[in-house]
């Protein structure tokens, strides 16, 4: 008889699960009507260019650490490279899906902010993760990412965050991202994909060395001039 029940409460939850997996409100079997992420200098992707796609969390150090050398490696190689980033919130990072959705409420609002509020998150990451936010209720860590968003961008953005929190497309904007990743096997931040395959190591971040040997043949592959590189940062 217990038997029984077990198995029965069993199949219920892994029927609920399926259900919520399933389910056409959480989206999953939905195609998104636009392509998602946040292209780097208004690009698009232009067939020519080499595409690196790049899944980050805003509050990871591995990523934050990680920019710094892409962002070089991309200004460098002007339009010969192409940069898209998805947020990809990692479910052990506190508040990692509020500061990504945080990234796509702006992205509505102007696209080129997007990449200024994430610089600001990675060099204020430690006021979102760990004792600082510990006893913080949900409403007050949105309230301190709506202020610290007004902070590193101006007032003018005030009423789009605080609203964009409450706007449901924002929430599933933000979901959007993360199954992509989850559809293309991302398991960890950051994650880089270039012309669609993953590099090989994946997660650790890359210096510039690192980017010049993983891009440079593939320009060069088009019979163009290899780039002379400055260290900008
Ligand atoms: C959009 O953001 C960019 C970069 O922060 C800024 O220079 C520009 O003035 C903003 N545009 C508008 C319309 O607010
Ligand atoms: C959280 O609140 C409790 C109770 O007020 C306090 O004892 C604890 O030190 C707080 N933790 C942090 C990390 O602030």
């Amino acid at each position: 008889m217990g038997f029984i029940k077990r198995n029965i409460s069993r199949n219920l939850i892994g029927f609920l699960t399926l259900l919520c997996l399933l389910s056409p409100n959480s989206g999953q079997s939905s195609i998104p009507s636009k392509q998602d992420g946040f292209w780097y200098g208004q690009k698009t992707g232009k067939e020519e260019a080499v595409l690196i796609e790049a899944f980050f969390d805003p509050v990871c150090p591995d990523t934050r650490d990680s920019w710094p050398p892409l962002k070089n490696a991309i200004q460098q190689y002007g339009s010969r490279v192409s940069l898209v980033v998805h947020t990809f919130p990692l479910p052990y990072h506190d508040n990692s899906f509020a500061t990504s959705r945080a990234l796509h409420i702006i992205n509505k609002v102007n696209s080129s902010a997007t990449y200024d509020l994430l610089e600001a998150f990675f060099e204020h990451q430690e006021s979102f993760y760990g004792t600082a936010t510990f006893n913080s209720s949900r409403a007050a860590v949105l309230d301190q990412i709506a202020k610290f968003v007004t902070k590193s961008l101006g007032n003018t953005y005030h009423a789009a965050i605080k609203s964009g929190f409450t706007d449901s497309k924002t929430d599933r904007a933000t979901r959007v991202s993360f199954k992509l990743g989850c559809l293309r096997g991302v398991y960890g931040t950051p994650f880089f994909f270039v012309n669609g395959f993953p590099l090989p190591d994946a997660g650790s971040a890359l210096d510039i060395k690192g980017w010049r040997k993983v891009i440079e043949p593939l320009v060069r592959e088009k019979g163009k001039k290899p780039v002379e590189f400055r260290h900008v940062y």
